[in-house]
């Protein structure tokens, strides 16, 4: 984890310090819509039995897309990685105040989707467990976290409001080619997501409204390296394009459903006004990078939508 220089720490404290207030009723809000609900009461228990220790896992017994396996490995796999978020979280806002309470509330929920995702994925046998839980030991005993890209909290709030809302899409669209039990875990798993999304969504245009200028240059720095959290997992890039090839998740997504909605029409970067001289130019040049990546974005969805033509004939 890299130290982060005094001038940066203090521009961050002042800043969390004058949207203290709007976190804490943001929090407030996020209690008041969450709803309580069990794991247990959504794995369908009785499709399970015993693993002879050894035995090897058998794809037949639950028939289903390499891609969809691939789409719920990558996503729990990434809920796994839940001690390194909860840090990079904690090193980001401290753990004092509303900052703290709020990262302790949300690793609560996160930790559930891990909890629901694996009981679902072992009573069905979507996945070869042994795979999975080598993959878990690899991941999280590497310690692969995100701080390492972020600089400051600006940039922090930004990457964890664009993640939350990918992880929503991802899990919701993995649910979708899933049978009862299945969709219904990924859609409750999405709908936390969400509210984790609102959150720091209207966090970011609060601290928008307090430093215009450095939140304008964190959305360069997050539209240019964004990365899903998964990028540390074992056979990630196979899995990924397996995961983008089924129209799970893949980059016209990432802009169509994340960048252009999120920094473009919500935070308003063409329009914010008061920025400094360097944040100007760093809003021309994130606006221009947002036009090559739509570009490219319907090249990819033109591709996706005639390959998913041609397989469906
Ligand atoms: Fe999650
Ligand atoms: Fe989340």
């Amino acid at each position: 984890m890299h130290r982060l220089d005094s001038q940066t720490l203090s521009e961050d404290q002042k800043l969390l310090d004058a949207t203290a207030s709007v976190a804490e009723s943001l929090f407030e809000r996020h209690l008041a819509k969450t709803k309580e609900w069990f794991p247990h009461e959504l794995v369908p228990w009785s499709r399970g039995r015993d693993f002879e220790p050894g035995q090897e896992w058998d794809p037949e017994e639950y028939a289903l897309p390499d891609a969809v396996r691939s789409a719920l490995y990558l996503n729990l796999l990434t809920e796994d990685n839940l001690p390194y978020y909860f840090h990079a979280i904690s090193w980001l806002f401290g753990e004092d105040t509303v900052w703290g309470a709020w990262n302790r509330r949300w690793t609560a929920e996160e930790h559930r989707h891990s909890i629901v995702i694996r009981d679902w994925m072992t009573v069905t046998r979507a996945v070869d467990p042994v795979v999975l839980e080598r993959a878990r030991m690899a991941q999280v005993g590497t310690g692969y976290a995100p701080e390492g890209k972020l600089s400051n909290t600006c940039e922090g709030v930004v990457y964890v409001t664009l993640q939350e809302l990918a992880t929503r899409i991802s899990h919701r669209n993995t649910g979708r080619l899933l049978d009862g039990p299945g969709q219904e875990v990924m859609a409750k798993v999405a709908t936390d997501e969400n509210f984790h999304f609102l959150f720091y969504r209207d966090l970011a245009t609060a601290m928008i409204e307090v430093d215009p200028s450095r939140m304008v240059m964190a959305f360069e720095t997050q539209v240019k390296s964004f990365q899903m959290p998964g990028a540390g997992i074992l056979e990630f890039a196979r899995h990924a394009s397996a995961t983008a090839a089924a129209g799970i998740y893949d980059f016209n997504i990432h802009y169509e459903q994340i960048l252009a909605p999120v920094i473009l029409r919500h935070w308003r970067l063409e329009s914010l006004t008061g920025l400094t001289p360097e944040a100007e130019q760093s809003r021309d040049r994130t606006i221009a990078h947002m036009k090559r990546i739509e570009r490219v974005s319907k090249r990819v969805a033109d591709r996706r939508d005639r390959q998913m033509a041609a397989s469906s004939h």
